[in-house]
């Protein structure tokens, strides 16, 4: 079955889902949009489809099996909802939301049409996290009880993303997120987090280096997050990650070099990342992740299984990033749960 898809917001980003998209021959891109015409014509020239510039006159015109919101947060409901009253199951990028409440009506939209409905949470399909999980459900660490997950750059991401020069919430919306989402992947839900974040580039509104201690029932996990990071390694976009369990350690370091300790046995391996073509260095994990998310969400269609980062399941996630925000602004541990 070909499934027919529209794709609305054809900015920086959206050139990863058109690529992948393009690479499976069981969708058919029918129609794009986007705010800027001579984006939506750019994307409808090399990717196909009709464009648009309305995604109201879009969903009127069109007979979609899915669409693929790919805007910015503060229309993320707005698409959704429009999704929902058409029937037309959505796969969202994420922050979900940058409010509870949108988060929250976006679920209730899609539940009562009674239609799938997934966050495009890309970084827990990255090969290396998805090799992680399988350790950990092997149980190659045994009970994991301390976890830091990391992602620290210096990489101009303004000049591709200038709308997050004006973010009042910045780096934990725009990455302590997917790091929250791995932590989740990785060690559970935690029930209390407190956080400590800094302003260091005074060009920008918002935070962009912050550091988040998560407790769950029976581990810690940090999560630290800087936009403002001159290592001596240039490791943009990769996530570092180390798991502590109580039969031995996981660490996935700088270019994928990944080594797992295991009841005294030392393995260490340097992860290859599929080439697609479209994909290039530095940023092929995240680039080759974007296609296995999307790959997810069909599988999820076609099988009927909520998938892994549903619009529900989003929640808690949500509910854990707007809450770091919470402990940062009271200064007192948040108790996770208390929105969602
Ligand atoms: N998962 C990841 O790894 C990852 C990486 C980067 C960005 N993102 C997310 O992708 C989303 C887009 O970010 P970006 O940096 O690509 O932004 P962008 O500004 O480059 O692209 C967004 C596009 O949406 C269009 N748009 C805005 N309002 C619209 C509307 N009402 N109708 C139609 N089009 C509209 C804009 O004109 C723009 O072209 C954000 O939610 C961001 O957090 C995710």
């Amino acid at each position: 079955m070909t499934r027919r898809f529209a794709l609305i917001g054809t900015g920086f980003f959206a050139q990863n889902h058109l690529h992948a998209w393009a690479e499976m021959d069981d969708v058919e891109l029918v129609a794009v949009c986007d705010i800027d015409a001579s984006r939506a014509a750019a994307a409808a020239a090399q990717f196909g489809g009709r464009a648009y510039t309305d995604a109201r006159e879009l969903f009127a015109a069109e007979s979609l099996d899915f669409v693929d919101i790919a805007t910015t947060p503060p229309t993320h409901r707005m698409m959704v909802e429009l999704a929902a009253e058409h029937g037309v199951p959505p796969i969202c990028q994420k922050p979900l939301a940058w409010e509870m409440a949108d988060a929250r009506a976006m679920v209730e939209a899609c539940e009562r049409t009674g239609i799938p409905f997934m966050v495009h949470e890309n970084f827990r399909f990255q090969l290396p996290m998805r090799r992680i999980k399988a350790l950990l459900e092997d149980g190659a660490i045994g009970r994991p009880f301390f976890g830091r997950v990391s992602f620290r750059t210096a990489h101009d991401v303004y000049s591709a993303q200038p709308w997050l020069v004006d973010s009042e919430r910045m780096i934990i919306v725009d990455v302590a997120v997917h790091l929250f989402d791995l932590a989740m992947c990785f060690m559970g839900e935690p029930q209390s987090l407190v956080t400590e974040a800094l302003r260091v580039n005074s060009r920008i509104v918002g935070e962009d280096v912050a550091t988040v201690l998560m407790r769950m029932d029976d581990a810690t996990c940090i999560v630290d997050a800087s936009y403002e990071t001159r290592s001596d390694h240039n490791t943009y976009p990769q996530t570092f990650v180390t798991l502590e369990g109580t039969e031995g350690a996981i660490t996935l370091g700088p270019d994928y070099r990944l080594q797992v300790i295991s009841r005294g046995r030392v393995l260490n391996e340097t992860l290859e990342i599929p080439d697609h073509g479209w994909t290039s260095v530095p940023w092929n994990a995240i680039q080759d992740s974007v296609y296995t998310t999307q790959r997810h969400w069909l599988h999820c269609l076609d099988t009927g299984e909520e998938p892994e980062t549903s619009g529900r399941r989003t929640l808690r996630l949500l509910d854990v990033t707007l809450g770091a925000y919470a402990s940062l602004e009271s200064g007192d541990r948040y108790v996770v749960g208390s929105m969602s």
